[in-house]
């Protein structure tokens, strides 16, 4: 299962000391993106400091304009505030959406939790049209639990 073995390299990167924290979350971001071919873009959103807003910290795929989201706007937004995970097949459906490329079709946002508390997400735009599983939840939710680890 592709998934499965994904995970040993997640972890390996992320334990990778030599590396800051921020270049570990980009490799992870990087080894996603080249390898599963419908994670088109990539990224780690955490809440900006004490304001109400996420702020874009690693990512991988095209630049995006949107590195600051208010708490409640678009699919990102919305997690920041409802604490879970958000699955949308077809992101024409969605109207609290904000869009970053013509070509993204879907979208997957993961929550990111630190002792318990809503403190960032994993976000992954797709150009395929309802490409996301279980599966997917599930390896996303493993690779954020590693992230806080290395974060706390
Ligand atoms: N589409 C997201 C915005 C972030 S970009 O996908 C990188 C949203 O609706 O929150």
């Amino acid at each position: 299962m592709k998934f499965a073995t994904y995970k040993p390299q997640v972890t390996e990167i992320l334990a990778n000391e030599s590396l800051s924290v921020d270049d570990r979350m980009t490799k992870v971001c990087e080894l996603l993106q080249e390898n599963f071919e419908y994670y088109d873009w990539v990224g780690f959103y955490f809440k900006n400091g004490d304001k109400p807003e996420l702020k874009l910290r690693a990512f991988a795929g095209e630049p995006t304009d949107h590195t600051i989201i208010p708490f409640g706007k678009g699919i990102c937004g919305q997690v920041a505030v409802s604490n879970e995970n958000f699955l949308v097949p077809d992101v024409k459906a969605q109207d609290n959406y904000i869009s970053c490329s013509i070509y993204v079709k879907a979208e997957i946002v993961i929550p990111l939790f630190l002792n318990g508390e809503n403190i960032g997400q994993i976000d992954i735009d797709s150009h395929t049209v309802d490409p996301f599983t279980k599966e997917d939840e599930e390896f996303l939710e493993f690779i954020n639990a590693k992230v806080a680890e290395i974060l706390s």
